[in-house]
């Protein structure tokens, strides 16, 4: 994959990376020179070829296992990178999900707090662990996915995961006016529909096709279309984007 930014020398740390959008980010920051570290949970053997795809190309990459979630995972995901690679430059926190389509009288408190936990609290958790070390030595960028859900609503039976990552999109605001005085930048992409196994799990054949007609460009997006935007937001070429959530859906949502 071919991309028009140089990271050469950081250490990027993508989680959820051993599919979809997080993998394709992982393998365009490597082309543009990153090391990275690819998270995953379950899904070893997705990990190990996006890897192995990585590092056929020449560049440097290593998968580690953690539950995002988890707080003393997380710790561990962050030492075991900084062991390995250095110290994190680019954090990604792509890890997401929405879990299970469920309305408001099925969705159950448990399901509630897990959705929020996977696609908020992981943010929280991450970016708490690299921030010291980042405003430490004053670089530093992070990027997180959101999603167009987050900006309306999302489909039907998507109330836990819009109201995540519309958090996410205030979190990502709050976080940078802190961290923007340290030198580090925090932005945000909202990604409408992109093709990855997200939607081979929540949306029907037919609700990808109703969705590529909302779309002006008539059709929907590739996850290297996203991790484009991830490596310039990564770069010094958006050294001054603070905050923003830039959003990627091929004209489905403007505002
Ligand atoms: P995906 O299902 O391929 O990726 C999600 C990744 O998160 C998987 O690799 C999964 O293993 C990982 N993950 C789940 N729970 C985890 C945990 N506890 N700890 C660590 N990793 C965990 O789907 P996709 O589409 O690539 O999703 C990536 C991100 O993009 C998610 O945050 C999703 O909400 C977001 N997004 C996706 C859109 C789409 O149309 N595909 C649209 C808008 C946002």
């Amino acid at each position: 994959m071919e991309t028009s930014f140089d990271l050469n020398g950081r250490v990027a740390l993508v989680t959820g990376a051993s599919s979809g959008i997080g993998r394709a980010t992982a393998e365009a920051l490597a082309a543009s020179g990153a090391r990275v570290a690819i998270n995953f949970h379950r899904n070893r053997a997705g990990a190990e070829a996006a890897r192995a795809e990585i590092v056929g190309r020449g560049g440097t990459a290593i998968a580690v296992q953690a539950d995002v979630t988890r707080a003393g995972e997380v710790q561990s995901l962050v030492e075991q990178t900084n062991a390995e690679l250095g110290p994190v430059d680019i954090l990604v926190n792509n890890a997401g999900s929405l879990v299970e389509r469920l309305r408001i009288l099925e969705l159950t408190e448990e399901r509630w707090d897990e959705v929020i936990d996977l696609n908020l609290k992981s943010a929280f958790l991450c970016c708490k662990a690299v921030a010291g070390s980042m405003m430490e030595r004053r670089a530093g960028a992070i990027i997180n996915v959101s999603s167009i859900a987050g900006r309306n609503g999302g489909a039907l039976g998507s109330i836990h995961y819009s109201a995540a990552k519309g958090g996410l999109i205030t979190f990502t605001k709050g976080l940078s006016k802190e961290l923007a005085p340290f030198g580090v930048r925090v932005n945000a992409v909202s990604p409408g529909v992109i093709d990855t196994p997200y939607h081979e799990q929540f949306s029907s054949p037919e609700m990808m096709k109703t969705y590529a007609g909302m779309i002006p460009l008539g059709r929907v997006g590739t996850p290297a279309e996203v991790g484009q935007v991830i490596c310039f937001l990564a770069s010094d070429a958006a050294g001054y984007l603070v905050g923003e959530t830039i959003e990627i859906n091929g004209g489905m949502l403007m505002d």
